[in-house]
């Protein structure tokens, strides 16, 4: 298993849209793996196989207290969202330190494959349906700061931005690269 590099936000890679993933074989083994380290590593709740450049349908989750049940959803599909919506706040591996309310149905039902290949079926409610609609966002290209108002969304993007050529300075004065 290796740790992979997260993405951040504004990165342009963020928006490309993930393809289906076409067989659950030795590679995406290791990707789901990779990218559950990735989470942990990172203390997030969800990561999405975008987030980590890797353009295909696969999303880890784990909202378990205990950082001990992780979900692994291959190619997952929203079937059933409930017309109950309610505002959470929302956090992003690929937006840190940015926490914002976002409108998401309570309820979902997800048809997806798991880390064996096996067809399941998700019933989530809150935390957990939250987190979902969030990850299967990414897979479609979308981050969660694209809901807020573009002022608010501008000012994440100059903020992010400012931070990042300070860690690169940083980088740099101190030889990493
Ligand atoms: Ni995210």
């Amino acid at each position: 298993m290796s740790k992979r590099t997260i993405l951040s936000y504004p990165d342009a890679r963020l928006h490309t849209v993930a393809k289906p993933v076409q067989g659950v074989d030795a590679r995406i083994k290791t990707l789901v793996a990779d990218m559950l380290e990735t989470m942990y590593d990172a203390n997030g709740i969800g990561l999405a196989a975008t987030q980590i450049d890797v353009h295909e349908r696969l999303v880890v989750i784990d909202v378990s207290e205990e950082r001990n049940e992780p979900l692994v959803l291959i190619n997952p599909e929203i079937v059933w969202a409930s017309d109950e919506k309610v505002v959470n706040e929302e956090g992003c591996l690929s937006v840190p330190g940015i926490y914002d309310g976002v409108e998401r149905s309570t309820a979902v039902r997800v048809t997806a494959l798991d880390a064996e290949g096996e067809l399941q079926t998700v019933e989530a409610e809150g935390l957990l349906a939250v987190c979902i609609q969030h990850e299967l966002d990414h897979l479609l290209g979308k981050v969660f700061v694209e809901y807020l108002s573009p002022l608010k969304r501008n000012r994440i993007k100059s903020k992010l931005l400012k931070q990042q050529r300070e860690e690169q300075k940083l980088d740099q004065r101190e030889g990493r690269r």
